[in-house]
């Protein structure tokens, strides 16, 4: 059954680790997979995880299966973080939350629903996207086409494109949007802009699905909520991919939710009733350590405030990366005005480097990013960032 099997392309993404990896090379960088590394190449280990993680080696729970949608403690820190603790729709029963395995396990369990609700469905995903949208989407059975973001002339958002586009599209389209720090882009709408994003969803009847895997690293938990606390305001349904992987470390550990605002509460029970299923036929009941830890830290005052803390100084560092960046390659006489990376949002930037000056880096310096040019900043260190710089500086000026 396997003689005719084809080799597979690499991921665009987690692809590059393998090769990463592979390379001898000491010196080498990667900058390619959106992972926070300290100022030592390290990725942290978050005191406050430390701390939660050490009450409950000491307390030694049992392991027994979790609630199919994951516990209520859980589930309830992940709506108080997305909707605010002071929200109408949490208050009223309209938000139904699934702990899910990492922001893109969400997005699979919300695919393969929004399937069996939708199965005509298109769905809408920006131009360009994080290169997983469009797989997880087809995978999940549908059509999967774009509408216009990115600008590159400005290193803006194409706002007048993107809405034109979306006030075309079919009613019951899914729209997927990211709700901050836009991977792999760094250019997110401003608030009027999400606004008028909102009304072109209710007057055409679109199904928005809200991504949002980055919360806090651009300007904190609650202003970075700025798309979702717009789409709550409007009374449409909708969904949203969250993920702890990047704001509590925990990449490895698969932590993130789906979350689904409804009409009322009684909406409420039957799609969770539903999603259930979806869930159930996939991966039964998600995992116990990681969610564990992150309803520790959200639900204890003093963890919480020690957490974010924490991500306010993952932000900060990544914002000295992109300013040290710039600095450096004008240092190295790069003629090419480089600001625009300080101004990108999260942990990316979209360098507009070319495919070619990308396999440059990589094959000449053992430098590793995306294709596409996005490079992941918070992998920058004040040890490899004049290495970085050189190098970016040398295939610029070749
Ligand atoms: C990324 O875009 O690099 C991250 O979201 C990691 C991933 O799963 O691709």
């Amino acid at each position: 059954i396997f003689a005719a099997v084809e080799m597979a392309p690499r991921d665009p993404i987690l692809g590059l680790n393998e090769s990463f990896a592979a390379d001898a090379r000491s010196e080498k960088v990667n900058l390619g997979v959106g992972v926070y590394y300290d100022d030592n190449g390290k990725i942290p280990l978050l005191a406050a995880v430390r701390t939660a993680e050490k009450a409950r080696l000491e307390a030694a729970p049992a392991r027994g299966y979790q609630p199919i949608e994951g516990p209520a403690a859980y589930n309830g820190a992940v709506q108080n973080l997305l909707f605010g603790t002071d929200s109408a729709l949490l208050a009223d029963g309209k938000v139904v939350t699934a702990q899910a395995l990492g922001g893109t396990g969400a997005l699979k369990i919300g695919a393969d629903y929004i399937r069996r609700l939708l199965p005509g469905a298109t769905v809408y995903i920006s131009d360009p996207s994080w290169e997983n949208h469009r797989a997880l989407f087809e995978a999940a059975g549908f059509p999967v086409e774009n509408y216009p973001y990115y600008e590159a002339g400005t290193r803006g958002v194409n706002f007048a494109g993107m809405k034109a586009r979306l006030d075309t599209l079919q009613p019951g389209s899914v729209v997927v949007l990211h709700a901050c720090c836009h991977n792999p882009t760094g250019a997110d709408l401003s608030d009027a802009q999400w606004n008028e994003v909102v009304e072109v969803c209710r007057a055409r009847g679109l199904v928005p699905f809200l991504d949002m895997a980055y919360q806090g690293f651009a300007d904190g938990i609650e202003p970075d909520a700025v798309a979702v606390r717009a789409f709550s305001a409007s009374g449409l349904q909708f969904f949203i991919s969250s993920s702890f992987s990047k704001s509590f470390s925990l990449y490895g550990e698969r932590v993130g939710a789906l979350s689904i605002v409804t009409a009322g509460k009684d909406e409420s029970a039957r799609v969770l009733s539903q999603l259930k299923r979806v869930i159930r036929t996939n991966y039964s009941n998600p995992p116990t350590h990681g969610g564990a830890i992150v309803a520790a830290v959200l639900n204890s005052a003093e963890l919480r405030q020690m957490w974010e803390d924490e991500l306010g100084g993952m932000r900060d560092r990544i914002r000295a990366m992109r300013t040290g960046l710039v600095e450096q390659l004008k240092a190295e006489g790069v003629a090419q005005d480089f600001s625009f990376v300080v101004k990108q949002r999260g942990m990316f930037s979209y360098t507009g480097l070319s495919a070619a000056q990308v396999e440059s880096l990589k094959s000449d310096f053992g430098i590793y990013a995306v294709s596409t040019g996005r490079i992941c900043l918070a992998a920058l260190n004040s040890k490899n960032i004049g290495y970085v710089a050189k190098a970016i500086a040398q295939v610029v000026k070749a």
